[in-house]
């Protein structure tokens, strides 16, 4: 995971209990389905950027639990978005799109005041125009931003060590076979 190296902390267990109803509850373990950013799922990445955002928020004496509890639902879509669908305008591009798609399905699930709306349907800023009304916003923004570069390079990581294994592997069955 992620932050394994500070799972314990203090920090931790608190963030843990402000988003407690929601990573326990069966149609958000939903996202643990779909993938977000190259091996990592949408369960997790949301995870991930609630996490960041509550450190950023506490730090700024934010209202960090309305932060973290939207970015644990940011990206609450629930349908893997990379593979190809029929659209008819710019609007309906996933990039655009899913904001407000899981705005939609969290408003089913849980109440959400003002601003953890305006969390979820505003992360994709400034991809999305409409300026976000509230700090916390932005932060969720940074964090989603962050938080999807270091997944990607994760996986490049992974995937370049795994390349390396298989060549030294190779390697080492070519000399062995030449030798006997
Ligand atoms: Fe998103
Ligand atoms: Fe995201």
């Amino acid at each position: 995971m992620f932050f394994k190296k500070i799972k314990n902390e203090e920090n931790y267990i608190e963030f843990k209990n402000i988003i407690n109803d929601i990573r326990f509850n069966e149609k958000v373990r939903e996202m643990n389905n779909y993938m977000q950013h190259s091996a990592t799922s949408c369960y997790s990445h949301c995870l991930h950027v609630a996490y960041y955002t509550y450190l950023m928020c506490k730090k700024l004496n934010l209202d960090y639990v309305s932060a973290a509890r939207a970015a644990m639902l940011h990206d609450f879509f629930l349908y893997d978005w990379h593979e190809p669908r029929h659209i008819k305008s710019l609007k309906e591009l996933h990039a655009f799109s899913h904001p407000k798609i899981a705005l939609k399905n969290a408003l089913q699930f849980f109440d959400l005041n003002a601003m953890e709306q305006d969390i979820i349907v505003k992360h994709m800023w400034p991809l999305t125009i409409k300026l976000p009304k509230y700090k916390e916003t932005y932060i969720v923004t940074l964090a989603d931003k962050y938080c999807a570069t270091v997944e990607f390079f994760k996986y490049l990581t992974a995937r370049y060590r795994l390349r390396m294994i298989y060549r030294y592997a190779y390697i080492f069955l070519t000399i062995i076979l030449v030798r006997f």
